[in-house]
């Protein structure tokens, strides 16, 4: 076992391979302290940090954070413009750590809305990291959940269209393996910060069967500790996928 496992208590072989969060909860622990949204959002970008470092510690294969919805463009240009800076800054940031912990950054979601620039930091990160072969992190940047399953199927589409494939091969393997995440397995659980019970449009399709686990505290208010704890939690949870026991 990894000495930085040992020390958490965790069930080795009952860890999550993938792990996704909805990282909700910054604009109001700013609030709560008369700070512009802004604030949360910088407070959210260092709790990003500790949960990928203790996710790579611990020996999570696939860490897929939602950073920036289809929706969230419809925020106030200036705070588009503030988490597209603290983006950019982490990607750059954070290469360095990432070479040295064989961390693979991926993105996910409609990426070429994002600015030339932040598509050039991501691209740049991306391409430095592609062959390590420790924990993926998986940023869903401009990430809808139904424009991936449209996507999905506009791709099959065209494949039936030009006779490679026939509509009656058409099976949710086939339809996984046209989404974003196709190489990563379903995330086991699933994070929301902030206590807000919904789903915002996230991997709808993957979380079928995810354990969900959704937390009061504010994602700047994460710490490592409660993190390990909600592991724990998910390693007490019967996972029935249907059955019986
Ligand atoms: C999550 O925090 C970060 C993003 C959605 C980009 P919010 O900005 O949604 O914070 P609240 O929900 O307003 O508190
Ligand atoms: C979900 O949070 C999106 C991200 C965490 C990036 P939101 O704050 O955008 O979701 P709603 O509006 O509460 O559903
Ligand atoms: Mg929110």
């Amino acid at each position: 076992m990894n000495s930085n496992l040992a020390n958490t208590g965790l069930e080795p072989e009952k860890l999550p391979s993938h792990i996704a969060v909805i990282m909700d909860g910054n604009g109001r622990w700013a609030q709560k302290r008369f700070l512009n949204r802004i604030k949360g959002h910088e407070k959210g970008a260092d709790t990003v940090r500790m949960v990928v470092r203790t996710c790579r510690e611990i020996g999570i294969q696939f860490l897929t954070l939602y950073a920036f919805s289809t929706e969230n463009w419809e925020r106030p240009k200036a705070e588009i413009t503030a988490l597209m800076t603290l983006l950019k800054r982490f990607l750059a940031d954070e290469k360095q750590e990432m070479l040295e912990n064989n961390i693979r950054l991926n993105a996910i979601g409609q990426t070429d809305r994002l600015s030339a620039e932040v598509q050039q930091a991501l691209g740049d990160t991306m391409n430095a990291t592609a062959s390590n072969n420790g924990m993926c992190l998986n940023l869903a940047l401009s990430y809808g959940g139904r424009a991936e399953i449209v996507e999905a199927v506009k791709k099959i589409g065209a494949r039936i269209k030009n006779g490679e494939i026939d509509a009656e091969s058409i099976t949710p393997e086939l339809i996984t393996q046209h989404l974003y995440t196709a190489e990563m397995p379903d995330p086991e659980l699933l994070i929301r910060t902030s206590g807000e019970f919904r789903i915002s449009n996230f991997l709808l399709w993957q979380i079928a069967y995810s354990e969900i686990h959704v937390t009061p505290t504010l994602w700047p208010d994460m710490t490592r500790e409660e993190l390990i704890g909600i592991l724990k939690d998910y390693q007490q949870r019967e996972r029935r996928f249907g059955r019986v026991t």
